[in-house]
């Protein structure tokens, strides 16, 4: 039987970083407010890369940690909501900035589960004996969809982009991911497409911005996280003291904060780095992961769950083997 697992992983974030104070000066806010209620004290935010210019260098991060030449890589799976242009995707963009032979890449749009559904994607087609090698990236640049002058969302987000090689393998490494949707009738979370012609004319219309009822996305996640967590231990037959750790979408602490309460277990167990990323949508979880691999708080032959939910409503998660 085929096995896949992690070869290598990468980050890259711009060096423009925002602060709450910086904030302070262009809407209603204050760091106090921020911190209190998101846990975020920093984001980068993009000035002069797009997305395709993160994506490209987290994957030669992760194709060093892999040893891996982009020649060898069989598929290219980029999550992201942002993408430079509707198409050619960002995934086609690497292949070929990166000088891949011709193989498959393509946009995922999961929104902040992207990644997880990209990692699903991936492992499945390795397992199925066509493809060796695979780069998945979660990237993103969601502050340019950001609304400078609504306190409610621009206050929360930054960018950057996570990657990883992975690869088939003779023992498991990723042990088992599951993703879900069910579709958002209230518009909990949107982000307008271009308008259909109207008697030929288009439509004047502003440019689209994000918008969420924070509310009733902080209910629905606080429910997902903890039970996607628990679903994957009992297919796995693991208990949550197998796990080392657990890195969960970085959208909010107090999500982090609740949903280790829920679970009953300590804090330390739930890797959290939003206080210097703000939410970075489908980059966050592949970027925390390679983080956490980085500062040594995830080792070789260590077994951690992965969990994310976003809009759509989506949702997912693995159990992972390093
Ligand atoms: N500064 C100061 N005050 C603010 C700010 C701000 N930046 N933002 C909101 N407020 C005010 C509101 O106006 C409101 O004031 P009011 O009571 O006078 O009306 C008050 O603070 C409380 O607002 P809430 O929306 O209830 O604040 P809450 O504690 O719920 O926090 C937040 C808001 C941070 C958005 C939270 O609800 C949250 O994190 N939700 C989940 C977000 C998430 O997980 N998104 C999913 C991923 S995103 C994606 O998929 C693209």
């Amino acid at each position: 039987m085929t096995f896949t697992r992690i070869l290598g992983t990468g980050t890259y974030v711009p060096e423009n970083i925002v602060s709450n104070a910086d904030l302070e000066k262009i809407v209603e806010t204050t760091d106090d407010w921020i911190q209190s209620r998101t846990g975020i004290k920093t984001r980068p935010m993009s000035i002069d890369e797009n997305t395709s210019d993160l994506a490209y260098n987290a994957a030669l991060k992760a194709l060093e940690a892999a040893d891996t030449t982009p020649e060898e890589l069989d598929l290219i799976i980029v999550a992201t909501v942002t993408p430079d242009f509707l198409f050619p995707g960002v995934s086609q963009l690497l292949q070929r900035r990166l000088g891949c032979r011709p193989i498959p890449a393509f946009d995922l749009n999961a929104a902040c589960s992207g990644f997880i559904y990209a990692l699903d994607v991936a492992d499945k087609m390795i397992k199925a004996g066509r493809y060796k090698k695979a780069l998945i990236i979660g990237a993103e640049t969601l502050t340019k969809y950001a609304d400078f002058s609504d306190r409610n969302t621009c206050v929360l987000f930054g960018d950057g982009a996570g990657a990883f090689v992975i690869g088939e393998s003779e023992t498991a490494g990723i042990e088992e991911i599951i993703t879900y949707a069910k579709g958002d009738d209230e518009k909990l979370l949107k982000m307008d497409g271009y308008p259909l012609k109207v008697n030929f004319k288009t439509p004047e219309q502003e440019r689209p911005f994000l918008e969420m009822n924070g509310r009733e996305v902080f209910k629905f996640a606080v429910n997902a996280l903890p039970r996607t967590v628990n679903e994957l231990l009992e297919m796995t037959a693991l208990t949550i003291d197998d796990l080392k750790l657990i890195v969960a979408h970085q959208a909010n602490e107090r999500i982090i904060d609740k949903s280790a309460r829920t679970l009953a277990i300590g804090k330390e167990k739930m890797y959290c780095n939003i206080e210097r990323r703000g939410n970075t949508s489908a980059a966050s979880v592949p970027m925390a992961i390679d983080e956490a691999i980085r500062f040594g708080k995830l080792k070789k032959g260590d077994t951690f769950a992965t969990v994310a939910f976003g809009a759509g409503l989506t949702w997912g998660g693995a159990i992972i083997k390093l």
